[in-house]
């Protein structure tokens, strides 16, 4: 293959190289572009943009691969932990049996909010959404934990106390908005158990944990685990870019998770799902508004940027979801319903012709109604998982000796220059 790519205007031509990835693809490095030709190139959506290089995460959206370092994410969801994926995404290799110790020790010595940080949560109106609250505490943790580290011991400390006091914090948070008495992290139970723990345990009825569960949030939380540059990843990295501590990096990531076309998506399938369900529309209704260019109705739940097939973490949450219906005897009217709506669109000509097929939202937030969790709490789940994601990319982009601070350009469309114009003589355009 070529090592550059030729582009010829005006009778000159320009070599631009090309940069292949250890999976064979291709990208046109277009970084002096500008300084050489007064180009820029322009890409709304950034759908054809590499905005940098990463060894984190390895999607094909043509094939429904999705690895993390390499690891099928098949074969994690089978063999692995949450706890253990939050190690590799961050570290890059698989632990070991002392270094997955220390990391459950650090996990567990970290797991405590600074008590005047409950404070704030009673502050907030009693309607606001999780995701609104998360962000702000999130950032808030710089303000209680103001030494940033330098070494990567230290280091190590950071982002173990962050993804501990994510945790903890989404449970408080659930806690005082239906004003019951907040439940402490244990040090005797795993990540995912401490996390139910603190949901649903009370001092009068204990919660009794049951592995299912457990399992069920554990995958869940790893097919969440990174997904390469999406929007609330890229918000990351692009606030990250301005050297701003991992804190602040994280809550704009979190705030860009909580768009329905992005993390929001979990309760809006639901949302939608409960509609068909108290019958305020038909599925039939739904798949043929969701076809409709005059209307602005989409199925939630449906479509991917970088999947023109099937999602592989719907085939994984799925089966999550099978199981634990089956396991605690649930039956989820809204399941049937996703069920029938997913038979119809994926052999409906407009969703096979824009290949369009059910995505990881469609089913997730089955799972989490079975466990539990209340739906205006979805998006929160979707960001605890995603955290470990979000650290290795900041990570990464901290170390990377080619990171610049991220600063798109444009094309100018409004006016072109013109005076100033005193109000008395100014008039209305119609
Ligand atoms: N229902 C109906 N039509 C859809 C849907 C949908 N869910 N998704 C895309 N389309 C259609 C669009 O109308 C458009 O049609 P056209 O080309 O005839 O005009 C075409 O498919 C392409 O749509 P875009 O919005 O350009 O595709 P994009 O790659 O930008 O969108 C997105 C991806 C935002 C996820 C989109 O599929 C969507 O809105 N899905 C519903 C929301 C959702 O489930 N989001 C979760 C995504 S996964 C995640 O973030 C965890």
């Amino acid at each position: 293959m070529a090592d550059t790519v030729k582009l010829v205007w005006d009778d000159k031509t320009y070599e631009l190289p090309v940069i292949v990835g250890s999976e064979g693809e291709k990208a046109i490095d277009i970084s002096r572009l500008r300084q050489d030709t007064g180009f820029i190139t322009m890409d709304p959506g950034f759908a054809n943009t590499g905005s940098c290089k990463s060894a984190i995460t390895f999607m094909d959206g043509e094939k429904g691969i999705l690895r993390y370092r390499g690891y099928p994410i098949e074969q994690l969801a089978e063999h692995s932990s949450f706890r253990e994926v939050a190690y590799l995404l961050i570290n890059g290799e698989l632990p070991t049996r002392k270094q997955i110790t220390r990391f459950s020790v650090l996990l567990n010595d970290h797991s405590l909010i600074h008590e005047d940080m409950r404070h704030f949560f009673g502050n907030f109106p009693r309607q606001s959404h999780p995701m609104g609250i998360l962000s702000s505490m999130v950032n808030a943790l710089k303000s209680f934990y103001p030494y940033l580290a330098d070494t990567e011991e230290e280091i190590d400390i950071i982002v173990t106390r962050l993804i501990s006091k994510v945790r903890t914090l989404a449970a408080m948070s659930y806690k005082i908005s239906r004003g019951h008495t907040v439940i402490y992290p244990r040090p005797d139970l795993s990540y995912c158990e401490n996390f139910l723990n603190m949901m649903f345990d009370s001092p009068v009825r204990p919660y009794e944990i049951d592995p299912d569960v457990v399992h069920a949030l554990s995958v869940f939380l790893i097919l969440h685990g990174d997904h390469e540059q999406n929007c609330s990843t890229s918000a990351v990295r692009l606030v990250g870019s301005g050297r701003v501590n991992l804190y602040a990096a994280i809550s704009a990531g979190i705030a860009a998770l909580w768009g329905p076309l992005h993390g929001g998506a979990n309760q809006a399938v639901i949302e939608m799902l409960g509609r068909i369900d108290r019958k305020e529309m038909t599925i039939n209704e739904a798949v043929e508004r969701a076809k409709d260019k005059n209307d602005p109705f989409r199925l939630m739940g449906f479509g991917h940027r970088v999947y023109k097939t099937y999602d592989p973490r719907t085939k994984i949450i799925k089966q999550v979801c099978d199981r634990l219906l089956t396991k605690l005897n649930i039956n989820d009217s809204l399941l049937d319903i996703a069920q029938t709506l997913e038979d119809i669109a994926v052999n409906d000509e407009y969703f096979i012709s824009h290949n369009l097929y059910p995505n990881i939202d469609f089913y997730s937030g089955i799972v989490l109604r079975a466990i539990g969790i209340p739906t205006s709490m979805f998006t929160v789940m979707f960001a605890i998982g995603r955290l470990p994601g979000w650290i290795a990319q900041w990570k990464e982009s901290m170390e990377d000796p080619e990171w610049k601070l991220n600063r798109p350009r444009q094309i100018f469309t409004g006016p072109q220059i013109r005076d100033y114009v005193p109000i008395e003589k100014r008039t209305v355009k119609v």
